[in-house]
């Protein structure tokens, strides 16, 4: 397939365009190798943590960048790709993005949120401060585009935006935390605010805010547990 742009996809997908097919590129591998191969990946996976006590020390655009076209890699509902990932680096833009979400916890963690939510925190000690939105070298405000826009202006429809948005995030986090850095997912709520401080259309909805970079030397992360496999599958 030709390298299809958006525009192009949907264009193709309002003409019911004929399906182009290429060779699959698939690593067959023996059932040892695939074993060892899940086992080291979960092993990487296990050393992520939620870091929300962050290092200035600065982390090269590259890497960054090499972390986004992963997660652009994700698959999407008619590969839409609807996603707009806004990588900030600006300690200005950074100080907006902490007033304005400051603002908003603030009042989250005043009685917004309601006593039952803010319980089911508590054991994680977050409070409305957000130092790390300064601290830290990068956010990634990840944005889900509500529609698409045709060569001719036209709305085109989205589908199944905030499951895509949400598998490339993870794409985005397990892409950051293998390339050697730490991550916080912030949802600062509500987060309209990332729009007109990205710079980004009213169409697009901003559903996580990455924070990425070097963990402080003295970082401590709150002691929890993950479920088993038998508490979170059922085998038929
Ligand atoms: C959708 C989502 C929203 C989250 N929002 C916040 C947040 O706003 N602030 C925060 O400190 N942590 C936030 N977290 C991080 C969770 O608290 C964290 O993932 C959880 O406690 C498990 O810890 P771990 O990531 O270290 O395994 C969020 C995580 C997810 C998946």
């Amino acid at each position: 397939m030709r390298g299809a742009g958006i525009a192009d996809a949907v264009i193709m997908e309002t003409v019911m365009a004929e399906p182009v097919y290429e060779p699959l590129a698939f690593a067959w591998r023996e059932p040892a190798d695939m074993l060892r191969r899940a086992q080291d990946f979960r092993a990487l996976m296990a050393r992520r943590r939620t870091v929300r006590d962050f290092d200035n020390r600065a982390v090269p655009r590259e890497i960054i960048a090499e972390a986004v076209r992963t997660a652009a890699l994700a698959p999407s509902g008619a590969n839409q790709q609807p996603w707009t990932f806004a990588c900030v680096s600006d300690p200005a833009v950074k100080a907006r993005i902490r007033v304005a979400a400051e603002e908003e916890e603030k009042a989250f963690y005043a009685g917004r949120a309601g006593a039952e939510w803010l319980d089911a925190l508590s054991h994680l000690g977050t409070g409305w401060q957000k130092l790390f939105l300064e601290t830290a070298p990068w956010l990634i405000a990840v944005f889900g585009q509500r529609h698409g826009v045709a060569a001719d202006g036209r709305r085109t429809k989205h589908y199944y935006v905030p499951e895509s948005v949400g598998i490339a995030t993870g794409f985005l986090i397990a892409a950051l935390h293998n390339a050697g850095l730490a991550t916080l997912t912030h949802t600062p709520s509500p987060m309209g605010f990332l729009n007109e401080i990205c710079g980004r259309p009213e169409s697009e909805k901003a559903y996580v805010l990455v924070v990425a970079g070097f963990p402080a030397r003295d970082c401590r992360v709150p002691k929890i547990a993950k479920k088993a496999l038998d508490d979170v599958s059922v085998w038929l």
